[in-house]
């Protein structure tokens, strides 16, 4: 059985920034409140509450802080052109958290007790939700090891947060094609490690590559596999589509790949759409002989923070490859047409895809 979230509302709430894309970027500002539980091993889930935003007080032997411990969760809530508030596949990130926390030995969340949690929490601050095209209010659950020892094992204690965040684009560049850099040194995630898991570490790992990227004029790092170096796994923090000739090729779940929500939507889309779509292992020099052979239509990110971000170019060692002339290609503007139409309420959701508030 569910236990009754406890409720304690701000005396103080805080200005809020003028909801425009422009102005949000992406996770500057947070809500009013917060919703917060404890672990404890024998007790299990307990206390669940929704508490003014404010920091959180830890010991620093909390086992977080030294054997990383950490999964996380992204999600949105749109405000629908009819001015309802509605999530977009909220199951699906639920299904995912508990793969991580699996994943990471902790403790799993009951599904419907993290979903009764989000709505509640963004009910109780749906007036963050921003109204502009473009924008959304970001959802980020996480759940860290709190209790304090230095043992190596997992804890007997943790914490679940969930913070909301009113955001615009996750690029600057918005739907503009971003170039990325295919890594040569770095790699994300290897077979039976934690890659398709949702946990910190993974982020962090990639932090050197992105500031590589970012210092050769590119926006993201194209990963390889890390057995051989050859094999496409993601692009940035985003699962990765490449158009060849009038196919959609997306690498398969290997293990060392996040499951994209998004992911999985665009590949119903294509499917509806009669758009052949193959999950399979694509490497990069597949991808670089079918640009130089002009076969090459398109290539984007897909992921909850950017929904669909098209790639303008791949830079190689030396060589810079641009896609599609550094155009949106057709297919990214219909998935991203057609994504944010869904989510907004302006195209009538026939998949099932959104829950309202
Ligand atoms: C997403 O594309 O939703 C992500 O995973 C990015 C997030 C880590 C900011």
């Amino acid at each position: 059985m569910q236990q009754p979230i406890k409720m304690e509302r701000t005396g103080n709430p805080k200005a809020k920034p003028a909801l425009t894309d422009m102005q949000l970027g992406f996770g500057q500002y947070f809500s009013d409140h917060m919703f917060l539980m404890d672990y404890t091993d024998g007790q299990g889930w307990h206390d669940p509450r929704i508490v003014p935003y404010a920091p959180l007080m830890l010991d620093p032997a909390s086992m977080v802080f030294h054997y990383g411990q950490a999964v996380f969760e992204g999600m949105k809530a749109y405000r629908t052109t009819d001015g309802e508030a509605q999530l977009f596949l909220p199951e699906r990130n639920a299904e995912r958290l508990n793969r991580s926390l699996e994943r990471l030995s902790m403790p799993p969340l009951e599904p419907g007790q993290l979903l009764n949690a989000v709505r509640t929490l963004v009910h109780v601050d749906q007036d963050w939700i921003p109204r502009q095209e473009g924008t959304s209010l970001y959802i980020r659950p996480f759940v860290i090891a709190t209790e304090a020892a230095f043992g190596v094992r997992p804890s007997s204690r943790y914490l679940f947060t969930i913070v909301l965040s009113p955001v615009g684009a996750y690029f600057q560049e918005g739907l503009q094609p971003v170039d990325i850099l295919a890594e040569a040194q770095d790699v994300r995630a290897v077979r039976g490690g934690t890659g398709s898991a949702k946990t910190a570490a993974n982020y962090a790992g990639a932090l050197r590559a992105q500031v590589e990227a970012r210092a050769a004029g590119c926006s993201q790092v194209l990963w390889l596999d890390a057995l051989e170096r050859k094999y496409i796994e993601e692009v940035g923090s985003m699962n990765v589509f490449f158009r060849i000739a009038g196919h959609v090729y997306t690498p398969s779940l290997t293990g060392s790949i996040l499951e994209g929500v998004t992911r999985g939507a665009v590949m119903e889309l294509l499917d509806d759409w009669d758009v052949p779509c193959i999950a399979r292992p694509i490497s990069l020099d597949e991808v670089l002989e079918a640009a130089e052979a002009g076969t090459l239509e398109e290539a984007f990110g897909t992921g909850t923070a950017a929904v669909i971000s098209p790639i303008g170019g791949i830079r190689w060692k030396d060589r810079f490859i641009p896609i599609n002339g550094r155009q949106v290609g057709d297919l990214s503007q219909k998935l991203y047409d057609t994504m944010t139409g869904i989510q907004r309420g302006l195209i009538r959701d026939v998949y099932g895809w959104t829950t309202r508030i």
